[in-house]
């Protein structure tokens, strides 16, 4: 059933092409800062990327010049609305994988160009960070944890285009470390959800893994120890059983979820000065998607005070209704950008973050 636009809400078409999913989407924004969304269609790329055992990025960048068009298209459709209905068309500029980026930005620019439409250009990081504005209508501040492939991070969001980032990783992302041990163990891709399907069935307690930052004042992150702590196991004990597997997986996700607790709790008091009275811990990224996770950062916001929030699963993974939303809150701001505005591979929410323990010759991944 077609939804009616209601003349006085904003209507924003979202791209979003920075690593393996294709999407777009249209969200409505009423004067009074209310979301809605309209049409929101992701077309995942695993098919693709799977016999390489990861996301190859010219593959990606190839499959998002195949199908943008027509996935813009359905969205537009699903929404019933022509482009003349539109205030903007915003997409994500960064951070990630450049070939894909280009491929978004320049049909953005192509769009906003043909049909007279303002251009934003949104940071992946800040609509991850936003969603809960759409989807509950949470206004900044609150402290975010953002879990997903490509990126690891505590930061306070302070207020829309304002972060501080109080945490990252010094090696691994959250989400790269299941997907890398779903791969070691052989289990298929996205990884995320293999590795949480097998440790269903799974006893944790059969292996001692580390819990890696465990206790340090700092809220940074670190997986790499504890997905070759897997390995080692795996190795010991190759070849592998059924029941192996699920115990490995098991082992690894409390581990995890331990891990990122206990950095969370860190974070928690320092953040709680700056947030009084309203204490929300917001947890975005297709890793939030996790069960174990989700429990484990449950406790540590009771414990602590915060109520927890949470997008819903599809709207934690990659989609472009977030990229939309970040856009309509910056076009209410006044916030557009000019048709040379860049894609970048990298773009940090936070520039004035120190390096996390400067690990590497560009500090951390994040
Ligand atoms: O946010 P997202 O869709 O893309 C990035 O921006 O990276 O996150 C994808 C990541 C993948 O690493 C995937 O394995 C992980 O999220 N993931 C999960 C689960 N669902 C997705 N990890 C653990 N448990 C899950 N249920
Ligand atoms: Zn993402």
């Amino acid at each position: 059933m077609a939804i009616t636009p209601d003349t006085r809400e904003t209507l924003v078409l979202g791209i979003e092409t920075s690593c393996d999913e294709t999407a777009a989407a249209v969200v409505a924004r009423s004067p009074a800062g209310h979301g809605r969304i309209l049409a929101n269609v992701v077309r995942a790329q695993w098919e693709q990327h799977r016999r390489y055992g990861g996301v190859v990025p010219e593959i990606a960048a190839r499959a998002h010049v195949e199908c943008l068009d027509e996935i813009v298209r359905q969205a537009m459709g699903a929404a019933a609305i022509g482009f003349a209905d539109l205030a903007a068309v915003a997409v994500t500029a960064g951070p990630g994988l450049i070939g894909g980026l280009l491929v978004g930005v320049t049909t953005a620019k192509a769009l906003a160009m043909a049909h007279g439409l303002a251009l934003v250009a949104v940071n992946h990081l800040e609509a991850h960070a936003l969603t809960v504005g759409l989807t509950e209508g949470l206004r900044p501040p609150y402290l975010l944890l953002l879990v997903s492939g490509g990126h690891t991070q505590l930061l306070l969001v302070r207020d829309v285009g304002r972060y501080r980032r109080l945490g990252t990783t010094i090696d691994d992302a959250l989400g790269e470390a299941f997907d890398k041990t779903a791969k070691l163990l052989g289990l298929g891709l996205p990884g995320g959800p293999a590795v949480e399907r097998s440790a269903v069935a799974g006893r944790p307690e059969r292996f001692a893994l580390p819990r890696p930052m465990l206790g340090r004042p700092e809220p940074h992150f670190s997986f790499a120890g504890l997905k070759t702590a897997v390995r080692h196991q795996a190795q010991a004990l190759a070849p592998l059983a059924e029941q192996d597997i699920a115990d490995l997986c098991a082992a690894f996700e409390v581990a995890a979820a331990e891990s990122v607790a206990d950095r969370v709790r860190a974070a928690v008091a320092t953040a709680a000065a700056e947030l009084e009275p309203r204490r929300h811990l917001v947890v975005a990224g297709g890793v939030a998607a996790n069960r174990r996770l989700r429990a484990a950062l449950a406790e540590v916001a009771a414990s602590a005070g915060y109520a927890l929030n949470v997008p819903p699963p599809a709207l934690c993974t990659d989609n472009a209704a977030m990229v939309a939303w970040a856009g309509a809150e910056r076009l209410a701001r006044g916030w557009t950008d000019g048709l040379d505005v860049p894609a970048r591979a990298r773009w940090p929410l936070d520039p004035d973050a120190a390096p996390a323990l400067g690990f590497g010759r560009l500090g951390a991944k994040a």
